[in-house]
């Protein structure tokens, strides 16, 4: 007979969910009881867990394997009736998703900071899905931190956990701990969506690809999805997953994922190079001396999806994050569907998906997904590209000329000021809006503002609302410039200033991003005071 204890506690401040779950220091969560707290929390918000399944992993990261040992104690003295947990307490966030919805779960919790650095002096992070595997919408994660604080007591099972490298049932008193195969239901369920045969056909051909594993959570999905596919033995680079991503910053883009980058810019560049996140739901793609920006990828997969079994019915609709390019816009244009603009965080595309309003989605911050799942889901973009290249036989640099041929190039770069003082990021944030009413008309930096505004939206689905989304201020001749402060951070504020230009002229279509924006950077300095009000001089991180 297990016991299970009732232990006393006091509320820790700020344990607030942001754009994605708690976040904060490895440190934080390993003091006595502030991962309890947060669990007992989140049980608590979601009405109890009395007889419920959940879904339980995450990327590998440092503290993963202790948190969720006491998580599955708490769920048994919760009286959850089953936990399905990865092996080794390993799920990418999209296989976390598939899991919760192909079991019929109750939801789900995810051990990840997705792409901030881990380790002991990294971060650490804990989120809550739902039953349609999902991230929990707003509603939820503020009842959470209403709750964490008013704890007074958390329950947790006196027993220890069960050993999760053990695949199998185990009993933690009358809990069944259900210890599966991270990779194989994620697996069969691309199977489902892609042209396995096409691509294999592809490789054996003699096209290259380079993954980059960035020693996270990726590397055993990706090594086991390219074997099937017959891609060379080095294609996964960075394949096994470390505490501490190997003392790297697990993300995909050009500052972090440098080496692939460069080595697609060099001379011997393989065809098709791509990497992901820490948690595996980011993607980076890129060609043979081609950076493909997120948003540019979200239109050329909205544009070609049907190209792949799984979507050759067409599209619902697709929906971006408000900061991301207009590219996929002009797309579900041409394609007759809709299209949606949503704050930034994947959960406000759950109530699109579930309602079949949309079925491709994507965000600037290097995450694609679908209605396969309800996370962005950074393999299963690599593998819509790999489908579409099979089957147009073309290189990524002749798709990307030919889809700005056809629907304009928007022009995109984003610049992060990070871990800058919080107070004067709020400043610049609070000014700025002060002021929207009368910049339109302005001339500022060369440019005149056309329109200002605060993004606000509101939930065509359940008519939730959210406000102060991010400014967003229209140029004259179609230039745009977004400020918005990160909600995934965990030091300080993160500034990040989204700069595009539509250009529809043949003749320049291929410049370099970074030049023509450099206006649009300066008219955004000019009317918010970047480098004077944070102190710097540059962005700390450029896409
Ligand atoms: C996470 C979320 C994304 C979001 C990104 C950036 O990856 O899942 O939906 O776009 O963080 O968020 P931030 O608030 O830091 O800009
Ligand atoms: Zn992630």
């Amino acid at each position: 007979m297990t016991a299970f204890s009732t232990v006393d506690t006091t509320p820790f401040a700020g344990q607030k969910p942001g754009t994605s779950g708690l976040r904060a220091t490895t440190r934080t969560f390993m003091q006595p009881r502030y991962l309890e707290n947060f669990v007992q929390a989140t049980f608590d918000a979601v009405g109890g867990l009395s007889g419920k399944t959940l879904v339980l992993g995450g990327d590998g990261r440092f503290f993963g394997a202790e948190a969720a040992a006491t998580i599955l104690r708490m769920a048994a003295a919760n009286g959850a009736a089953r936990v399905i947990v990865g092996r080794g307490a390993l799920l990418s966030t999209p296989a976390a998703s598939n899991l919760i919805r192909s079991r019929g779960a109750d939801g789900g919790i995810i051990l990840s900071a997705s792409h901030n650095p881990g380790g002991e002096d990294g971060d650490f992070g804990v989120k809550y899905n739902g039953a349609n595997g999902g991230p929990a919408p707003e509603a939820v994660t503020a009842e959470i931190h209403a709750r964490t604080e008013a704890l007074d007591a958390y329950r947790i099972a006196d027993a220890d956990a069960p050993d999760l490298d053990a695949p199998g049932e185990h009993a933690l008193g009358d809990m069944i701990v259900e210890v599966v195969d991270p990779v194989v239901d994620y697996l069969a369920l691309m199977k489902t969506l892609f042209d396995f045969d096409a691509i294999r056909a592809h490789f054996a051909s003699g096209f290259t690809m380079r993954f980059d594993g960035m020693h996270a959570i990726t590397g055993p999905y990706a090594t086991a999805v390219l074997a099937e596919l017959g891609a060379g033995p080095d294609t996964v680079m960075n394949a096994v997953p470390l505490p501490d991503f190997g003392g790297g910053h697990p993300d995909p883009n050009p500052t972090w994922a440098r080496p692939l980058y460069d080595e697609m810019m060099g001379g011997n560049a393989p065809d098709f190079a791509a990497a992901s996140d820490g948690d595996g739901d980011r993607n980076m793609i890129l060609g043979r001396g081609v950076y493909v920006s997120p948003s540019d990828s979200l239109a050329v997969l909205a544009a070609n999806a049907h190209l792949a079994p799984g979507y050759a019915g067409g599209l619902k609709g697709v929906a971006r994050s408000m900061p991301t390019s207009r590219a996929a816009d002009r797309v579900a244009a041409k394609l007759g569907v809709e299209a949606f603009e949503t704050p930034t965080g994947w959960k406000y595309f759950g109530t699109l998906l579930d309602a079949g309003r949309a079925t491709l989605c994507g965000e600037e911050s290097f995450g694609t997904g679908s209605d396969h799942v309800r996370e962005k889901d950074g393999l299963w973009a690599v593998l819509l590209w790999l489908n579409i290249l099979a089957v147009r036989r073309q290189s990524v640099a002749e798709i990307m000329a030919d889809h700005w041929k056809t629907y304009g190039r928007d022009y995109y770069t984003r610049h992060d000021y990070e871990a800058v003082d919080k107070t004067a990021a709020e400043a610049l944030m609070d000014d700025l809006r002060g002021r929207l009413a009368g910049l339109p008309g302005q001339s500022v930096g060369g440019y005149t503002v056309e329109t200002a505004d605060d993004f606000a939206y509101t939930d065509p689905i359940d008519g939730a609302k959210a406000a102060k989304q991010g400014v967003r201020i229209g140029f004259q001749g179609g230039a745009r410039a977004v400020f918005r402060l990160s909600g995934t951070g965990t030091q300080g504020a993160t500034l990040r200033l989204y700069l595009e230009r539509f250009e529809d002229d043949p003749a320049r279509l291929a410049l370099d991003p970074a030049q023509v924006l450099r206006p649009v950077a300066e008219a955004a300095d000019a009317l918010a005071g970047i480098r004077e009000r944070l102190g710097r001089d540059a962005p700390d991180v450029t896409t």
